[in-house]
């Protein structure tokens, strides 16, 4: 029996949520699933981040399947998602982009992996003031994480059989944190000798995102250009959501959508369950269940190809009932 936690979250997540479970009910397997409470209506209602024995029932299961939590700005309770990243130190972000048939945008055939470094840079939440006027955030980069994030990138592409890796940074102006982190590429990258080595400065890779995304292949990058750069990508290929995730961490593994709580259509169903589906697959897949994780993702493909079960996001009219039970009907 394979135990898996989940935290429903914020705003759309619950609903999103609801199409992932039913999806993978549909498949019989031998899958526990414990919930969870956290995020800010938990927070709000109890004074609590996290519900009790949450932690320590993700150190059990090992798997977490996670919806979108609510995170103030400016002021207020910490990330939760960093928090859980950082406490299971879930260091790799893995976002696959992939043009869809069905899916018209401006650009075909695009097959990116943004492979995100999770625990450190400026996310690791070291902020302070140091007059009334100024503020100050420490961006932390370690050789460390740099050289398990850039080994997992290149392990990555190597066993998916893909081609390139190219490496995000500004170290022409923060020389020593970026510098680290590209220096440290830079080393790993010769162990690699079958997998093309190539590095862009942020801004010039926005720039050839939006001109050209089919030059890309696996992107490495520290966590703040990682998390800009694999949102921007998900723009390329369909919008939000379509956005899978994993957060993988040598014990622990994190699986959620990239999409946020979407507070602007929460309560609707008309939210597209599509990205915690797809996760929730790649999930599977971690799990030992490929055949069925490629069955969900068939499914939901198929599902796509057809106008008449698009969600607003992706200019159709359907809702997110009437895209899950199509895609329970194409298992
Ligand atoms: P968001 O991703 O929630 O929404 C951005 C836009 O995309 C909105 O117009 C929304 O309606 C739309 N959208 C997002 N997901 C969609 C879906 N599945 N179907 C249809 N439309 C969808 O980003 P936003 O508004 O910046 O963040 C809202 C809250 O979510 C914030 O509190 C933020 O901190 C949190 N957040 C949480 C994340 C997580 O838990 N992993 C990730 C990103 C944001």
């Amino acid at each position: 029996m394979q135990y898996i936690t989940i935290i429903n979250g914020d705003g759309i997540g619950p609903e999103v949520m609801d199409s992932a479970i039913r999806i993978i009910d549909e498949l019989k397997l031998p899958i526990v699933w414990e919930t969870f409470e956290s995020g800010k209506n938990y927070f709000e209602n109890t004074g609590l981040l996290l519900q009790d024995g949450l932690l320590e029932n993700i150190r059990k299961n090992k798997i977490l399947l996670k919806g979108p939590t609510e995170t103030p700005i400016g002021g207020g309770f910490k990330s939760i998602n960093v928090l859980l990243r950082k406490e299971f130190d879930a260091y790799a972000n893995i976002r696959p982009v992939k043009s869809l048939a069905g899916i018209k945008t401006k650009y075909d055939n695009i097959d990116i992996v943004v492979v995100r470094e999770n625990t450190e840079d400026l996310y690791s939440g070291i902020e302070y003031m140091v007059t009334k006027n100024i503020a100050q955030s420490v961006k932390v980069i370690t050789r460390e994480a740099s050289e398990k994030i850039c080994r997992y990138a290149f392990e990555f592409a190597r066993n998916n059989g893909r081609k390139k890796v190219t490496v995000v940074h500004k170290a022409n102006i923060m020389k020593m944190t970026d510098g680290l982190f590209l220096d440290t590429y830079r080393q790993i990258s010769k162990l690699y000798p079958d997998i093309a080595p190539d590095e862009k400065i942020v801004d010039n890779m926005c720039m050839q995102l939006v001109v050209n995304p089919n030059q890309f292949d696996v992107i490495v990058a520290p966590n703040l250009y990682g998390d800009i750069i694999s949102d921007l990508c998900s723009g390329l290929a369909g919008g939000l959501g379509l956005a899978s995730s994993a957060n993988i961490g040598d014990d622990v593994k994190i699986f959620e959508a990239v999409h946020g709580s979407a507070p602007d259509i929460a309560g609707m169903n008309i939210s597209n369950p599509s990205a915690l589906i797809l996760s929730s697959a790649m999930m599977l897949s971690e799990i030992g269940y490929k055949d069925e994780s490629t069955r969900i993702v068939n499914a939901v493909l198929k599902t796509l190809e057809n106008k008449d079960f698009h969600t607003r996001d992706l200019g159709g009219t359907a809702d997110r009932i009437k895209f899950t039970n199509k895609v329970i009907s194409h298992l």
